[in-house]
């Protein structure tokens, strides 16, 4: 196997030369030209168009502008290293940088032998201990492994959706309604940046996050990944939290990891709320809504996006996302000037071909393959049985083209040689101790609480807010004590459990928390009139279409659905409100719940939604008992029934369930009360 120069800094082009070079690039149509750095001091005086900005050289067509705060990358020497590189790589090599392997289908062996591109966490069983060291000595193993194979790093890729949360140990953030609820931009910066710090400790490079979509129906499960109903939120919010992963474009930051824009596009557009269903907007409504995020993300040059499951239905037809060359070469690329490389969903080219007759799943085809990649896919999340082989022997086959594939290749070599991941004899492509070392750090634990005081929304209050610190105070329901619920899905496991406590998520309950602040508050069942009790009730966790509203449980005999009195702890609240008591109602729930019983809005003295906290419970005290004030906005329209669903702000008249009327909801998007 070649062994590719592994040590070697990045080239010292001589101005000539680089000159020569950047004439051979456009030649080749690479606009990626753009002259020396800045940082080019033996250039004497010579012309040459500005230096590049922000890694987003040769932005195509409509190319997004840069950051002016990112550091200045020559991508003329970025682009040489590439072709230094892939100028020796095999057919076989350079197809196996265009695959990423879940981590149960790859040992040490084949990683050398194969020298793929990317390793992915994708099921649920670990067989190491889950802590973070021995997270960072595994993937350091299999990182070893490829690069005596063949000397090119392999990107290690999880789901570190609000804090690596799959490793026990981490920060658990707010999940990204809660800090669409915040509209803090540099908290969700500071927080992108902690999870790629944490990230890196583990030994991970690369995360699949942020979900840019803009969540118009509260019936799709997957809306607590999402900043919003609002394409300003989501390009805010999603533009800032790829900023913090990547380390403001700095990507050989040693806490940067990559990003992952996703799930592109229209995935919050879907009708009926069905996760990987169908969207029915047109395309004007589809650039005004959904891919607004993605333009503006772009000023932060994410490494990745990743197109989604679904089907556009567009001109007369259905297209998959994953192998519409309009979506992806035409805006994606070219129109929008993205200079990463697109990541398949989970076996998503293959589940373009849809299912066999008896519902399972159609293997990869050559026809998948061909048409996903020329469409625009650069590489392959390949998850089922024999899938591997498929894909790489249908990239092989000669049926696609040299140039199309050598463009994936740069594509991702790209992001390989911006980390830094070649130099210094790769030690960047290996876990970092330091880093290891700061992960639930007291700064990242105080992050998280500041993150979820900030979610929190006050949607009414007769006053019994704040509380005294010294009020007698019983709580009711399951989830005010469960770890597991109120961090969510994607938490240690796929869809996370309720029944996890703090040996799997690191921090407190909201009534631990409660217990902390005041003085004198008690988990009770035993309600009299006139006490005051605090009654959590909240969602289910659940990860994509097991959270559709109506949908079962992947794991229990349970239905997920947006309505209130379907979740744990109203039974508890309802309780509490018969026997008299002053109840404050805490929602804990990754969407807004239709509240259909009047008597709940009109005998509850104070209602909150906190969304999905995780780590740190205590922040929901601090706000209660009025250390810190609200501040948190609805990030959604509150619905006054189901039958209101889908309704949102700048209602599209080709969205589903499109009302020309206004509508009386019961709370508006951007709404929150606060203590002044
Ligand atoms: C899933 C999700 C996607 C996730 C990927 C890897 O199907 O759609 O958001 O990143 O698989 O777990």
């Amino acid at each position: 196997m070649t062994r590719y120069p592994t040590n070697t800094p990045a080239p010292n082009l001589s101005r000539s030369a680089t000159t020569l070079l950047c004439l051979a690039l456009l030649a080749l149509g690479n606009a990626g030209c753009q002259g020396a750095s800045s940082s080019d001091t033996d250039s004497p005086g010579a012309g040459g168009s500005p230096p590049v900005q922000g890694g987003n050289a040769g932005a195509g067509a409509g190319g997004a502008a840069s950051d002016p705060e990112a550091p200045i990358i020559d991508e003329v020497a970025v682009a040489a290293r590439v072709e230094e590189i892939l100028s020796g790589m095999t057919l076989e090599q350079k197809t196996a940088q265009m695959t990423q392997i879940q981590f149960e289908d790859v040992t040490t062996d084949g990683a050398r032998a194969e020298c793929y591109g990317s390793i992915f966490n994708g099921g649920e069983e670990l067989p190491f201990s889950n802590d973070p060291a021995t997270w960072a000595q595994t993937l350091d193993g299999l990182q070893q492994a490829t690069i005596e194979g063949c000397g090119i790093p392999m990107l290690y890729a999880i789901d570190a959706v609000h804090g690596n949360a799959k490793v026990i140990g981490s920060t658990v953030f707010p999940h990204e309604v809660g800090l669409g609820a915040t509209g803090d931009a540099d908290l969700v910066e500071r927080i992108g940046r902690a999870v790629g710090g944490e990230c890196r400790g583990a030994g991970i490079h690369w995360v699949f996050a942020p979900t840019l979509a803009v969540a118009r129906d509260e019936r799709w499960g997957r809306t607590y990944e999402s900043f919003g109903e609002t394409p300003e939120l989501s390009s805010k919010l999603g533009t800032a939290y790829i900023k913090g992963l990547q380390g403001g474009g700095d990507l050989s930051d040693p806490a940067s990891v990559a990003a992952t824009a996703k799930h592109y596009v229209g995935d919050g557009a879907t009708t009926g709320g069905i996760n990987a269903g169908v969207v029915e907007v047109g395309d004007a409504t589809l650039r005004a809504i959904h891919l607004p995020p993605y333009q503006a993300a772009m000023v932060q040059n994410p490494a990745s996006v990743m197109p989604s499951y679904h089907q556009w239905f567009r001109d007369g037809q259905l297209h998959y996302m994953s192998t519409d060359d309009y979506a992806l070469n035409g805006l994606l690329k070219n129109e929008l000037g993205f200079k990463g490389f697109c990541i398949s969903d989970y076996d998503a080219v293959a589940r373009t071909r849809g299912n066999a007759a008896d519902g399972s799943q159609l293997p990869y085809s050559q026809d998948a393959v061909s048409t996903s990649v020329n469409a625009g896919m650069d590489m392959a999340m390949v998850a089922m049985d024999g899938g591997v082989g498929d894909w790489l022997s249908y990239l092989r086959s000669g049926a696609i083209p040299q140039n199309r594939i050598d463009d994936a290749v740069r594509r991702i070599l790209r992001i390989k040689v911006l980390m830094g991941l070649f130099d210094d004899n790769s030690s960047k492509a290996f876990s970092n101790a330091t880093l290891r070392s700061q992960i639930w750090s007291q700064e990242h634990q105080d992050l998280a609480r500041e993150a979820v005081q900030k979610s929190l929304v006050l949607l009414q209050n007769d006053g019994i807010l704040p509380l005294a610190k010294d009020q007698a105070i019983k709580v009711v329901g399951p989830y005010a004590d469960s770890m597991g619920a109120q961090a969510g899905g994607w938490t240690v496991s796929w869809q996370g459990s309720d029944q996890y406590g703090t040996s799997e998520v690191m921090g407190e309950t909201i009534l631990a928390g409660l217990m902390a602040v005041g003085s004198n508050v008690a988990y009770s069942s035993s309600i009299t009139a006139g006490d005051v009790v605090i009654a959590v009730v909240g969602e289910r966790p659940s990860a994509e279409e097991f959270g559709d509203d109506g949908h079962k449980a992947r794991d229990t005999n349970t239905w997920a659905s947006v309505r209130l009195h379907k979740q744990p702890g109203y039974a508890e609240l309802q309780a509490a409100l018969t026997a008299g008591a002053r109840v404050i109602l805490v929602i804990m729930s990754g969407r807004p719940l239709v509240i259909e019983d009047p008597a709940v809005l009109a005998n509850c003295s104070a209602i909150v939604e906190a969304w999905l906290p995780g780590s740190r419970g205590i922040g929901v005290a601090d706000v209660l008992f009025g250390d810190v004030d609200f501040t948190g906005k609805l990030p959604h329209t509150w619905p006054r029934t189901f039958e209101q669903i889908p309704v949102n702000v700048s209602k599209q008249s080709d969205e589903p369930g499109y009302d020309a009327a206004s509508t009386d909801v019961l709370y508006p998007y951007g709404y929150g009360l606060s203590y002044q």
